[in-house]
């Protein structure tokens, strides 16, 4: 079997590296799955870099999330065949991979790249619109990195439920992409971003959810109404957290942070299940979706997460660790 590792922190292209591996043996209660499709998420490549909320032992296994075929069971489990999400810990970058049966999750025959990026960015989308403020129909939130998968999730949850979204990008050309997710008011991020937020909203966000961090954050927050809340869950820029104090004062503004990994430790098994089941018939049905901007094999793992790195996709990059 082939499995993508690293030895060290650092430039996720550069230090990555497949190695063939032999298969390990099941013991009882073990499972062995072929992996399908796993996507290059940020956060892939910020643990790589060493810059994540957990840092794992060396040399380390990559790819947190993805799609398998159960192929072998030691002792019950699910059948040969069935569709399987891929559990933490990191290892989805691989060709085949043992997990404990009891933490796979069986999902129906369905489009495999959707599914595949079921476990992380839906559940974050679902999470921002859910945990910090109580959102009623009419209601303004604005996000930035609007293209990006969760801010596309975002935009087709909140319009499910009546709330309008004001989508902030980085480029023009993202423009056409967040008005084609159904967002109700799209602008290019720049210093006068609040003044053309207020002259085009009806009235001010009350949530803002922000992936870029650096004074884009600020930018943001200057959108709010007055005591509206800003929720910090992604650094794209690399750059720290850029607060106008003014805002947070005299606009009694709250800023929040958000980690996936925090609510999996906080939220019991039965809110987990409930949420989950919730995304995955939306994800079923195509009532949520991200677009795909590249497949690749495993072998062209170096391309793959140079594409994605580059910036100005189109859509997500997948890897295909069985063939596309
Ligand atoms: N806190 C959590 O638990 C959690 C969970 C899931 C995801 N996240 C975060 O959510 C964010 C989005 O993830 P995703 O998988 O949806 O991303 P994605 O689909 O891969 O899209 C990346 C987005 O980041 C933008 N971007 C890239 N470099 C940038 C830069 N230097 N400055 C500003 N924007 C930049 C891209 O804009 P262009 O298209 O213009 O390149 C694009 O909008 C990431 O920060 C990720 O870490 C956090």
């Amino acid at each position: 079997m082939k499995k993508a590792i690293y030895r060290q922190h650092g430039n996720a292209a550069e230090v990555i590296e497949i190695i063939d591996a032999e298969p390990q043996a099941l013991e009882p209660g073990q499972s062995r799955v072929k992996i399908l499709r796993s996507p290059i998420n940020p956060s892939d490549i910020v643990q790589i870099a060493g810059q994540y909320g957990i840092q794992p032992d060396m040399p380390a296994a990559a790819g947190m999330e993805g799609i398998g075929e159960v192929v072998e069971v030691n002792g019950d489990g699910h059948e040969i065949g069935t569709l399987v999400l891929l559990a933490d810990p990191p290892g989805a970058w691989a060709s085949e991979r043992v997990f404990p049966t009891e933490v796979l999750v069986p999902v129906p025959r369905a489009d495999i790249d959707q599914l595949a990026m079921l476990t992380v960015n839906p559940a974050t989308a679902y999470l921002l619109l859910t945990e910090y403020v109580d959102l009623k129909e009419g209601d303004w939130i604005i996000q930035s990195a609007a293209n990006s998968a969760v801010g596309r999730y975002v935009t087709q949850l909140a319009k499910s439920r009546g709330i309008n979204v004001a989508s902030v990008v980085r480029r023009e050309t993202a423009i056409p992409d967040v008005k084609d997710a159904g967002c109700d008011a799209a602008f290019v991020d720049g210093p006068d971003l609040a003044e053309r937020v207020e002259a085009e909203l009806d009235k001010a966000p009350v949530l803002a959810i922000d992936a870029v961090a650096g004074d884009a954050f600020g930018r943001l927050i200057a959108t709010l109404a007055h005591g509206g809340t800003a929720v910090s869950y992604g650094g794209m820029s690399g750059e720290p957290l850029i607060i106008p104090d003014g805002n947070i004062i005299f606009n009694n503004v709250s800023v929040r942070g958000f980690w996936l990994v925090n609510w999996f430790t906080n939220a019991g098994p039965d809110e987990i299940k409930r949420v989950y089941g919730e995304l995955t018939e939306l994800v079923l049905s195509g009532q949520l979706n991200a677009p795909i901007d590249k497949i690749f094999t495993l072998d062209q793992i170096t391309d793959a997460l140079a594409h994605t790195v580059a910036g100005g996709r189109s859509g997500k990059v997948l890897l295909a660790p069985n063939g596309i």
